[in-house]
Parts: C-alpha cells; sequence; structure tokens
C-alpha cells in the first residue's frame, strides 16, 4: 500500500495525499482555506476556462471575487486548474496561470457537462487522446517548472476506456500525477464508481495516480488506499457535507479510530470563519451569497438543520448571520457533538449534489 511512501509532484510531497477536488462555484479561496486548515494536503481552484482567460486575462486584486486564479500562501500546495479543447489557448492560459506562481497546473480532461465535453474540452479529450496530447504538451511547454497534472475519467462511455492506454501516454508526455474520477463520462456523477482501475494503470505507470469519485468517510479513504494502492485520494462532495473529513480520515489512518463529529460551537465556529473569509473575499452582499450552499454541510445532523439553513439563506446582511452563528456557538447545546447524517440519508430539504452548480456554470 502507498501509505508507506509519501505522494511526491515535483516538489509537493503529501503523507498520505489527501486532496480537496476542483469543483466549481464551490472550491473557491474561502472554502479551500477552510478544507486546508482542516489538514487538505493540496487544493485546486475552480476549472478556469483557457478562452476566457486569453480573450480578458484577470487583473489581480481587482473584482478580486470574480479572479479565479486569486489564492494566498496560505493554502499551499494548491493547483490551479484550466480546461479548453484547443492547444492554442490553453498554452497561453498555463502561461498566465503559471504567472501566478501556483504549485502547479492541473488540465481538466474530465468534466462531463455537455457544453464543455460536447465541444471537445474535459472529458471530450477522452475521445481524441491524440489531442489530449498536444494539449498536455503545449501546457508542460508553457509553464517552465511548474508540475502539470491531469484530471480525467475512465473513459467517454463503458465502451470506450482506454484509461490504462491514456495514463501511459500522458506519463510519457510528462504529466506530473493523474487524478481519475473513478466514471464515465457517460456516468457523469451518477452509478458505481470503479476504482479497480487504479492498479490497472499503477502497473504501467510510476507518476501518482489518485483515486476520486465517492470516497464520503474516513473508513472510505482508509478501504481505496488498502484496495487500490492509490498514491492519494482526492474529496469532492463529501468536503463540502464535512470539511472536517480530511482531518478525520487523516487520524483514522494513523490511529484506527474515528474521531469524534464536531460539536456544534466548532460548527458554528468554523462557519464564522469561513464567513469572515468569504465577505474578506467579495464583500458583504457577496459573500453572504456565497456562503449559502455551505450552511447545510456545517449543521448537517443537526436537529431542526433544515429550518436553520432556511433561516440563515434567508438572511441578507453578513452581520445578522454573524449574530446568528454566534448564538449557535454559545448556545446551551454547544459543547454536544453533532453526529453527521450517513452518506445518502434523506434530508429534509433539498440535499447538495451539486448539480445546479454545475448546470449553470459559466463554460
Ligand atoms: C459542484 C461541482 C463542481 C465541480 N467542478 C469541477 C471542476 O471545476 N473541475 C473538475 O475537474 N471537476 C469538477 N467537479 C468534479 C469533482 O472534482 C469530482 O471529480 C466529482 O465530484 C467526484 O468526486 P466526489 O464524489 O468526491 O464529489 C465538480 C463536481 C461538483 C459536484
Amino acid at each position: 500500500m502507498s501509505l508507506d511512501e509519501p505522494m511526491r509532484i515535483g516538489s509537493i510531497s503529501a503523507d498520505p495525499g489527501l486532496l480537496l477536488a476542483p469543483m466549481e462555484d464551490v472550491s473557491d479561496l474561502p472554502f479551500r482555506t477552510i478544507c486546508k486548515e482542516l489538514g487538505a494536503d493540496i487544493v485546486y481552484t475552480e476549472f478556469v476556462n483557457a478562452e476566457g482567460l486569453v480573450r480578458q486575462p484577470p487583473v489581480e486584486h481587482r473584482r478580486r471575487g470574480s479572479d479565479k486564479l486569486l489564492f494566498r500562501d496560505a493554502e499551499r500546495p494548491l493547483g490551479i486548474q484550466l480546461y479548453g479543447a484547443s492547444e492554442f489557448s490553453m498554452e497561453t492560459a498555463a502561461h498566465t496561470a503559471a504567472q501566478r506562481r501556483p504549485d502547479l497546473i492541473d488540465i481538466n480532461c474530465g468534466c462531463w457537462v455537455s457544453n464543455v465535453a460536447l465541444r471537445g474540452a474535459g472529458a471530450g479529450l477522452l475521445r481524441d487522446p491524440d489531442q489530449m496530447r498536444k494539449v498536455v504538451e503545449r501546457v508542460i511547454g508553457a509553464v517552465g517548472d511548474l508540475p502539470v497534472t491531469v484530471k480525467t475519467r475512465l473513459g467517454w462511455d463503458p465502451a470506450s476506456i482506454h484509461i490504462v492506454e491514456v495514463a501511459r501516454m500522458l506519463e510519457e508526455a510528462g504529466v506530473r500525477a493523474l487524478a481519475l474520477h473513478c466514471r464515465t463520462r457517460s456516468q457523469g456523477h451518477k452509478g458505481v464508481v470503479d476504482y479497480s482501475w487504479i492498479p490497472r494503470i499503477k502497473e504501467v505507470v510510476s507518476i501518482p495516480v489518485i483515486a476520486n469519485g465517492d470516497i464520503t468517510t474516513s473508513q472510505d479513504v482508509a478501504r481505496v488506499f488498502a484496495a487500490t494502492g492509490c498514491d492519494g485520494v482526492m474529496i469532492g462532495r463529501a468536503a463540502v457535507r464535512h470539511p472536517w473529513i480530511f482531518r478525520d480520515a487523516r487520524s483514522y489512518l494513523q490511529t484506527g479510530r474515528l474521531a469524534p463529529p464536531p460539536t456544534l460551537a466548532e460548527r458554528a465556529n468554523l462557519c464564522l470563519k469561513h464567513l469572515r473569509l468569504s465577505v474578506e473575499l467579495r464583500g458583504d452582499r457577496g459573500g453572504v451569497i456565497g456562503m449559502r450552499r455551505h450552511f447545510a454541510g456545517y449543521f448537517r445532523g443537526m436537529r431542526g438543520a433544515a429550518q436553520l439553513r432556511g433561516e440563515l439563506t434567508r438572511l441578507a446582511e453578513a452581520e445578522s448571520v454573524r449574530q446568528r452563528l454566534q448564538q449557535l456557538a454559545e448556545s446551551p447545546q454547544a459543547e454536544v457533538p453533532v453526529i453527521p447524517d450517513p452518506p445518502g440519508a434523506p434530508e429534509a430539504a433539498t440535499p447538495f449534489t451539486g448539480e445546479s452548480a454545475l448546470a449553470d456554470h459559466r463554460a
């Protein structure tokens, strides 16, 4: 099992590799900072459209909230993720992104959404490995000494899974790590993840291979490491439901014991911190709006969670949200651990799936 050896990507070393997945509209600077503090080893920006970046390079410190390339040193190691179908725009975008000096550049070869994949970007590149290679080589050529990694899926559909050959090609082209969402493009975010491809890939490449898809608990993390020999695991939606997963999983891997669930005070205080970061980035109004998708995760499992989420979501002023969170942090039940619902448990209100964020993303 790879837990014996740290995962290395260029000069980045992680032991064991617990990564926060790139998520459009979710893995922004505030959320990344929270996950980092809770033990994520590597975090990624939301995906950045290469064409958009080429047309209109963002100006740092102006319209900070909309500058997806913005990050802070406290988040390091951090990867900027780019997507695009054309090697020319990807090359230029990679050059622009590299000037911000992230720790790595990641190429999105896994996005399944039609207006990305059907235009040849994201998972669309899985249908054209020659084009994928061109994109990868141009990006590597554009970023100097920065490591370039790829995040992809098993294949376009079950009839076209060529991931072992693709992994070999990517390593040959100079890619320094591969993250694999163990579903095909045709599955979207549904259906069974098939981790059995990871050991097959590991037989033919020596770059780190990172498993992704439906890893929702500390026990899942341990199981995936043990069953696949992967070098790292990447966690997306489960981190939104429970940002403590990085801390919990690390402690479980080290001790074999499950961490006690966070108390209401811990939940409210972390949410307060997240709110502060969100307001710092986007101002009062934008900061509050940016928090709305996170309230469910912070208070999951608590009696009256759906009602509380509704209440917090209706508050428009950062100060009102702050006061309500403060009240929770100081309430008589504040020190009582709140046991999160098991993954997949029915919720009183709409669960977070990410589908809405993906449906209206600006690709
Ligand atoms: C709301 C949302 C946004 C996403 N945005 C991105 C993205 O920008 N780049 C990317 O590579 N994957 C993106 N993904 C896919 C995730 O990185 C991850 O591969 C997927 O959610 C499976 O992992 P999980 O089961 O741990 O969530 C997104 C997923 C969700 C739910």
